[in-house]
């Protein structure tokens, strides 16, 4: 498939058949990590720039070790080592890597936005790696990928996606993918943790966890983003974690063999339980896992837009 798009900035740019094939692109470099040697020539003598003003663990790891894995060259830069704390721009920034002629630069930034306004500059690619509350495409297509792996298909399947869906952007891109591979979605927080717009979105909203799990397939928990939140928004800690932390008591109503995703970072005992995100059932290792070759795919897929590269 001839890749039209330059950069990743949500989901909602791509088509169901586009994020076919980024599954079955991934589905592919899955053999090559199962390898001794995990690497392939394919993007030799191409560069990437990873661009993180914001912490990360899974995202950044994971697209050095896909670049890597695929023989680009990844050049990483972190707010607290770039000339953004010495007031520089974003643009400016920006501008000054690519003068250093990348094909791509992955993007993580606290604004909203951040992504599209480089995009709209540059002339390489930029994959939005996180941009504050907005969106977070490779984690959306990650968690739909590991839930492919599981099921075959996502059409007719149930998701709960439970906790700080107002600050979260995990949340937001995975509402329209789910949605758009055919799922049904629902939502679960404190009326304080929900965004107005959800009214427009196309989910189901629930505020008693029992009931929202109820013949679920899979339930997906979020981080209460306290970097985003303004003070006030939950007065108290521990009420929040008894009603919304998800514990097995939650699921006995939910689907036989339920699903357990989380994005990570995860506190335990705050959103999840230890018993939950340690279960059988709990796909939180194999999300990491699908993070490497979702974002291989994508490096391969938007790094060679213009041709001449054999995977
Ligand atoms: C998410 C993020 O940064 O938005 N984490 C991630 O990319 N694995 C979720 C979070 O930080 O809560």
């Amino acid at each position: 498939m001839k890749w039209l798009h330059k950069d990743l900035l949500d989901v909602s740019q791509l088509s169901e058949s586009e994020v076919m094939a980024i599954f079955e692109t991934a589905g592919r470099f899955q053999e090559l990590n199962e390898r001794p040697v995990k690497k392939v020539p394919t993007l030799r003598g191409r560069s990437v720039v990873l661009f993180f003003a914001e912490p990360s663990t899974r995202t950044k790891t994971s697209f050095d070790v896909a670049a890597k894995r695929l023989s680009a060259d990844a050049f990483s830069l972190a707010k607290s080592s770039s000339s953004l704390v010495k007031g520089e721009t974003l643009k400016d920034t920006a501008l000054t890597l690519q003068a250093m002629a990348p094909d791509a630069i992955v993007l993580r930034h606290w604004c909203s936005g951040a992504a599209r306004f480089l995009a709209d500059r540059l002339d390489c690619s930029i994959i939005n790696a996180g941009d504050g509350r907005h969106a977070h495409p490779t984690q959306a297509l990650l968690d739909s990928f590991t839930l492919h792996q599981e099921w075959g298909s996502l059409r007719g399947k149930t998701i709960l996606i439970l906790g700080d869906v107002a600050h979260s952007r995990v949340a937001r891109s995975n509402v329209i993918l789910l949605n758009k591979l055919g799922a049904k979605v629902r939502l679960c927080a404190p009326r304080t943790l929900l965004p107005p717009a959800v009214k427009s979105w196309p989910v189901k909203v629930y505020s008693d966890l029992t009931e929202a799990a109820k013949k679920v397939d899979a339930v997906m928990c979020l981080r209460l983003q306290l970097e985003r939140q303004q003070d006030g928004l939950l007065p108290d800690l521990r009420e929040y974690s008894r009603t919304y932390g998800l514990g097995a008591h939650h699921i006995e109503k939910a689907n036989p063999d339920v699903k357990i995703l989380h994005p990570g970072p995860l506190n335990r005992g705050v959103e999840i339980s230890s018993e939950l995100a340690d279960c059988t059932d709990s796909l939180v290792l194999d999300q990491v896992s699908s993070g490497v070759v979702v974002r291989m795919a994508l490096l391969f897929l938007y790094m060679t837009r213009k041709g001449d590269a054999q995977e």
